[in-house]
């Protein structure tokens, strides 16, 4: 009999430095697009899928006192892995829902508290690449870019001490659902977005320059289409931009969802445009993007970087305008499965779907680098 574990069991070894080997069974493509941090892989999945005694497993070599956890895409694969490896005398566990589960685990970092005392706490969602903020001035708090489940920031602002008062989010996200709106509805917070024809739900406007007080904290909106036409980043005391998908740390946006190539092509002009104006930040302002592309280590270190820093590693924004928009357009990266359906509930502001995983399984896809 092989024992699971489940997503949040895993996530609190990881989180606590648990001695485990974790163990991706996939094929190995699927495992170099998206995998678990510090997991190894073991090319067994054909072999596995035919019943067979895998080699690749027969041949591992881990100490014996340490935990396996094997994992694959939907958790079946791995059950069978666990086997062999149980017969070899192995402690194994197969992870419950494989990938697909993986999804919805995160962890947090915690950046240097701003000197006015505002503290900021990015939420990773390690298995999807999604990064939200949680913002913090004399009690009262704000989300950004609400991507888990909203108990996650309520339970993040109660332990701390902090009343979240308002839920924002940068754009109208194609590659998850927002949790933001019932974030905003469970800590009776005003719900904000960008000003935009697009939503059929409720919501409180943000136009361009609008300011937001928490606390001794400001956060100003600064309009940013391109990546979306109503996208914007939020600029905290003036130190602080939170680009959502309009700038990462080595990439910038993509123009093309949901696009023809006409509108691309304005879009990547738009783009063009509001990267100039981050440009004429100051060099040392900390960019904290949307997304990664990579999966979030559970190391407690802010995914974030200077402007210059920023600038240094993305050689795109040092183009003429005409080679950007180029260059933008004659790359269209694969999209993010379901992308269509996600667009289309977060467009309509209802309720969460019950089966959340399987709608937004898969690597995150909203940059071009
Ligand atoms: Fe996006």
């Amino acid at each position: 009999m092989i024992q699971t574990i489940d997503v949040t069991t895993l996530q609190t070894w990881l989180s606590q430095g648990r001695a485990v080997t974790v163990l991706d069974v996939r094929p190995e493509a699927d495992w170099q697009e998206w995998q678990i941090p510090q997991s190894v892989h073991a090319e067994a999945y054909y072999d596995l899928k035919a019943s067979q005694l895998a080699p690749a497993l027969q041949q591992l070599k881990f100490p014996l006192d340490q935990p396996i956890v094997t994992v694959c895409g939907m958790g079946k694969m791995s059950l069978v892995a666990a086997e062999q490896l149980q017969a070899q005398g192995y402690q194994v566990y197969s992870l419950a829902g494989g990938m697909q589960a993986w999804s919805l685990a995160w962890n947090i970092a915690q950046l240097p508290t701003l000197a006015n005392g505002t503290e900021i706490i990015q939420i990773r969602r390690t298995g999807k690449g999604c990064l939200s903020y949680l913002i913090a001035s004399q009690g009262q708090a704000m989300v950004i870019d609400a991507s888990l489940d909203p108990t996650v920031y309520l339970q993040l602002a109660q332990e701390r001490g902090w009343q979240i008062q308002a839920v924002l989010d940068t754009h109208i996200h194609a590659d998850h659902l927002s949790r933001s709106r019932q974030l905003a509805e469970l800590s009776g917070a005003t719900f904000y977005l960008p000003a935009n024809q697009r939503s059929s739900g409720t919501y409180q406007p943000i136009s361009a320059n609008m300011q937001i007080q928490l606390g001794v904290a400001t956060i100003q909106a600064l309009a940013t289409p391109g990546h979306t036409w109503e996208s914007m980043s939020y600029l905290l005391d003036g130190s602080h931009l939170f680009s959502g998908d309009t700038l990462f740390l080595a990439a910038v946006g993509r123009p093309d969802l949901e696009a023809q190539a006409a509108e691309a092509q304005q879009r990547a002009s738009a783009l063009y445009q509001s990267l100039q104006t981050i440009l004429t930040f100051d060099p040392a302002s900390i960019i904290l993007p949307g997304h990664t592309s990579k999966p979030v280590a559970f190391d407690g270190q802010p995914i974030m970087a200077s402007l210059a820093e920023v600038q240094a590693a993305t050689p795109r924004l040092a183009q003429p305008e005409t080679e950007f928009v180029a260059g933008l357009t004659a790359v269209r990266p694969a999209t993010p499965p379901n992308h269509q359906t996600i667009v289309q509930l977060n467009q309509a502001g209802a309720g969460l779907p019950a089966d959340l995983i399987t709608l937004e399984a898969g690597a995150n896809r909203c940059a071009i680098a």
